[in-house]
Formats: C-alpha cells, sequence, structure tokens
C-alpha cells in the first residue's frame, strides 16, 4: 500500500491499481480482476487504520476491471456497486459475464505462473454482477470529511467509461480512458469505442487543474508528469491512427492490420490477458480508424 495523498492509498500489483479515497468513509475505485482483488484483499488485511468502503465504483465493463467485484462484494458486503447505466446493463448480461470471468480466469493462471499469487482466485467463474447504484455526467459521491467526489463521463476507450475527479486534491482517477502504458516510453492508444471521442476526453482531462493522474494500468503520474504524459497519449493516439490508417490505405485487409497492430501494441500488463481476447480488442481500433475514412 502507498500512501498516494492524506486521503488516497493505492493498493495493487502496479500492472493493477486500486485506489482507497477517504479516511472514515471511503470509496474503493477500480476493481481488477479476481487475481488482482485477491492480491488487493491481502494488502487491505495488513492496513492498521480501515475505513469504512461505502462505494466500489466501477469505471468501465472491461472484463479486467470488474471481475475483481465478487471478491470485493465479499470483502464489503456493505458497499454500493457504482457505475454507468451502459455498465450496468453489460454486466447483467449472462453471456457476456460467462466470457468475461473466461478471460479472468486466464489471468489468473497468468499471475499464479508470474508468482503474484500463490494459488488460483477462490472466485474463477460467476455470472452477471449487480450495479446498485447508476452514476453519469455530473453526479458526486459524498464521504465523510467533506470529500466530495466528481463523475465525469470519459468515452472512447468504452461507451461505459467514467472518470472520478477529486477537486480537493486535484486527481483524476482515469482508469484506461488516458491509454495504456505498457513501458518506458510506449502508451498503447486504446480508442475501442471511437477515436475521435477518445481524443476529445483527453483534451478534457488536458483543460482541468490535474496534480495527480491516477491510471487502472501501471504507473501513476504526478505533477509535471500529468501534462506530458498527457500530451505523449494523445501523441500515441495520433500516432496509431496514422499507423493503421497507412496501413488500410496501402491496400492491407483488416486482419493483417489488426496483426500488426497486436504485434505493435500488445506489451507490459497486457502480455498476462488472453492473446485471443485481446487481439479482438486490438482489431477494434482497426474498425475504428476504417470508419473515419
Ligand atoms: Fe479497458
Amino acid at each position: 500500500m502507498q500512501q498516494l495523498t492524506e486521503q488516497v492509498k493505492l493498493f495493487g500489483n502496479g500492472y493493477f491499481n486500486y485506489y482507497v479515497v477517504g479516511r472514515e468513509e471511503a470509496a474503493l475505485i477500480e476493481c481488477g480482476t479476481s487475481a488482482g482483488a485477491e492480491i488487493f484483499a491481502r494488502q487491505w488485511e495488513a492496513l492498521e487504520d480501515k475505513p469504512d468502503i461505502k462505494y466500489i465504483v466501477v469505471l468501465h465493463s472491461h472484463f479486467d476491471h470488474v471481475c475483481g467485484i465478487p471478491i470485493l462484494k465479499e470483502l464489503f458486503p456493505a458497499a454500493l456497486v457504482v457505475g454507468s447505466s451502459t455498465a450496468q446493463k453489460i454486466l447483467s448480461k449472462e453471456k457476456a459475464m460467462a466470457s468475461a470471468f473466461k478471460s479472468d480466469r486466464f489471468v489468473g493462471e497468468s499471475y499464479l505462473k508470474a508468482g503474484f499469487i500463490s494459488e488460483l482466485p477462490r472466485v474463477a467463474e460467476c455470472g452477471p454482477i449487480a450495479v446498485d447504484a447508476v452514476v453519469g455526467e455530473g453526479d458526486h459521491l459524498l464521504l465523510g470529511d467533506n470529500l466530495k467526489l466528481d463523475i465525469l463521463e470519459a468515452p472512447g476507450h468504452s461507451a461505459c467509461s467514467l472518470a472520478i475527479y477529486l477537486e480537493s486534491e486535484q486527481i483524476m482517477f482515469a482508469s484506461d480512458a488516458a491509454g495504456y502504458k505498457t513501458g518506458p516510453g510506449e502508451i498503447s492508444p486504446v480508442f475501442f469505442q471511437d477515436y475521435d471521442s477518445y481524443i476529445a476526453t483527453l483534451n478534457r482531462f488536458q483543460s482541468l487543474p490535474i496534480r495527480i493522474l491516477a491510471m487502472a494500468h501501471g504507473d501513476v503520474f504526478k505533477g509535471d508528469e500529468v501534462k506530458q504524459y498527457l500530451e505523449e497519449t494523445v501523441k500515441a493516439a495520433e500516432e496509431g491512427f496514422a499507423f493503421i490508417k497507412a496501413a488500410l490505405e496501402a491496400g492491407e485487409d483488416d486482419d493483417e492490420v489488426g496483426k500488426k497492430v497486436f504485434e505493435r501494441y500488445f506489451k507490459g500488463g497486457m502480455a498476462y490477458y488472453p492473446p485471443d481476447i485481446m487481439y479482438s480488442t486490438m482489431k477494434l481500433l482497426v474498425l475504428n480508424v476504417k470508419s473515419k475514412l
């Protein structure tokens, strides 16, 4: 556990981050996978002064951000699961969740092989997940200590993407809406829903005073790093778009381009994910660029 600011604690293994906001009443932001939630649970157990978790916040519905919820609900049975209405719909679908938990199990096995966990997570399979409270743009979550978490819609990565802004400490919890840093100087552009809205979300982040950019995966950016990272992630998206556009215009078919995109961006923490699922996801980038040509 790392105390990021007076109000915010960071948990996780670095590939997936969990944030606890609040010292008395608190919100847990990000839910991760079952394997990630097991890691969080161990860290939580070791924490001396535990705040009272009122909310478990789902920032978007991709499998690596929701499959940890059953374990988190066991830890915090009274907490409300909060997410967007689109996330609520997706998480209520039997078929979508069966597939999500299949990918989740793959991550559990990868983490086990990598030595991040010592046994497979207890919850390896599960059906639909209930989102108890729906939030959207302009809403906020209130916690003790006069803490106010502002909800922003942050489309582009997915239609259900939310971000949370803690104005009192100028922290943006961006989930995957601001790209995925896979290594030094490398950012995967993840405009899986739509390129233009992805850029618009990034521009919005650039227009706000942000002292800490709290991502779901990898590094947390602080101070001057925030501006620099946001510029780099916009550039990475523009370069990714141009790379795909050039390949399509050269007459390559969607699958060939998809393969190139996969080879270029399937790195870092993503390499613990099922390659077939990530290939289909990367192909969304190709289809999204194609729709703009
Ligand atoms: Fe995502």
